[in-house]
Formats: structure tokens, sequence, C-alpha cells
């Protein structure tokens, strides 16, 4: 902690003391939520997103199994925390139902059917990770942890609806691949243009 105690507001308003910068495909698709949702943050890490979308009043379940990232949102207003494995034989959130399902730099895929069946009819998953060409650039570099081209979209259970989804290479750089689908046969409305 500095000692200058003028140099502290600007600490506390820093990206790393709200766990990072938000990645600007969650903030986009966040505007389709609407208001008072109940969002799951999955694999929340420090979070971002879950802080994002708690300052927009929606109301968070931060999940990670590294209860040090979650005890960083301590006393956040709208954001529940809990220390979850999500990788488990036994799957900790059976039967738990959401307006919307953010994840971002996480992919544990023999979950990813579970996983969409947390959204309610009609709710979102706003999902952003690493795709397979990231190795060229750094970690994560284990094929586990990387996407497939076109592998999001391929994955969507019968009765989802793309609203977006992009892949390729970012500035970072990086080799990403972002996906907002909604659980409903109908294309839902598109956020504002930024
Ligand atoms: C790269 S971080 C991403 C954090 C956050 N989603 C973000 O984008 O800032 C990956 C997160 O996945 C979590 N994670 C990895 N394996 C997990 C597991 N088996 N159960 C729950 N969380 C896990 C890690 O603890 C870490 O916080």
């Amino acid at each position: 902690m500095p000692s200058n105690p003028s140099l502290q507001p600007r600490l506390h308003s820093s990206p790393l003391a709200s766990g990072g910068t938000p990645s600007e495909w969650v903030r986009r698709f966040a505007d389709l939520l609407p208001s008072g949702a109940r969002v799951l943050d999955l694999a929340a890490g420090g979070g971002r997103h879950a802080r994002l979308l708690a300052g927009r009043g929606f109301r968070v379940t931060a999940v990670d199994r590294d209860a040090a990232a979650l005890a960083t949102m301590e006393g956040v207003a709208g954001i529940e925390t809990r220390v979850l494995d999500l990788e488990n034989a036994c799957w900790p959130l059976d039967g738990e139902c959401f307006d919307a399902v953010v994840v971002a730099n996480y992919l544990y895929r023999p979950r990813l059917a579970e996983l969409f069946a947390l959204v309610r009819p009609g709710g979102l998953v706003i999902y952003e990770t690493f795709m397979l060409g990231n190795e060229r650039f750094g970690k994560p570099s284990n094929p586990d942890f990387l996407l497939r081209p076109g592998e999001l979209i391929s994955c969507l259970p019968a009765g989802w609806c793309v609203i977006a989804f992009e892949q390729g290479e970012v500035e970072r750089p990086a080799m990403i691949q972002r996906l907002c689908a909604t659980r409903s046969a109908e294309p839902g409305r598109l956020p504002r243009p930024v």
C-alpha cells in the first residue's frame, strides 16, 4: 500500500483492484440482460465480470475453485460467491437456473452441456476464451484448453440461437473465440452499437 494517501484512490480504481479490465465482448452483450437479471460468472477468478455486472445492477453468483480470488469480492454489493470445483465427478450446479451464464478464459469440455443447461429459456450465454492457434503466442497452449474452430457454435444444444460469433487473432496477441447465444428458437435483440 503506498504511504502517500493521494495515490490510494488511483490504486483502488485500477483494473487490478477490480479483478482486471472486463472483456469488451462481455461488456457489449451484458446490455441485453433484463434489469435484475440473475447471472452466473463461471470460473470467475478475481471477478472482473462479476463486478462489471453487479455494477449494472444484476444479481451475480461468482463461482470458482480459488477461494482467495473469490474473497477479493467479499462485501461487493450484488455479488454472492461460491467456492466450487467445476471439474468434479459431481456437477455442483445441478438443477440451478440463471438468466445468463458468463464464461471468460475457461474451458472444460466435459461440462459444456451442463453449462448451457443452466440457462433459463430466453436467457443468454456470453462466452469468450482461447482457441487453437493460441499456442503460437503463449499460454494456454494445451489443446484441452483451446477451442477448435467453430466449436462454441457446434456444441450449442438444439433450441438455441446464435446472436454473435467471432473467432480469430486479436491484438494482445492471442487467438480467441467468442459467442453470445440465446436459449430461444428466434433471434433476440442486438446490443446497441459501441
Ligand atoms: C484464466 S482464469 C479466468 C478468470 C475469469 N473468468 C476472468 O476472465 O478474469 C481461469 C479461472 O478458472 C478457475 N478454474 C480452473 N479450474 C477450475 C475448476 N476445476 N473449478 C472451478 N474453477 C476453476 C481458476 O481458479 C481461475 O480463476
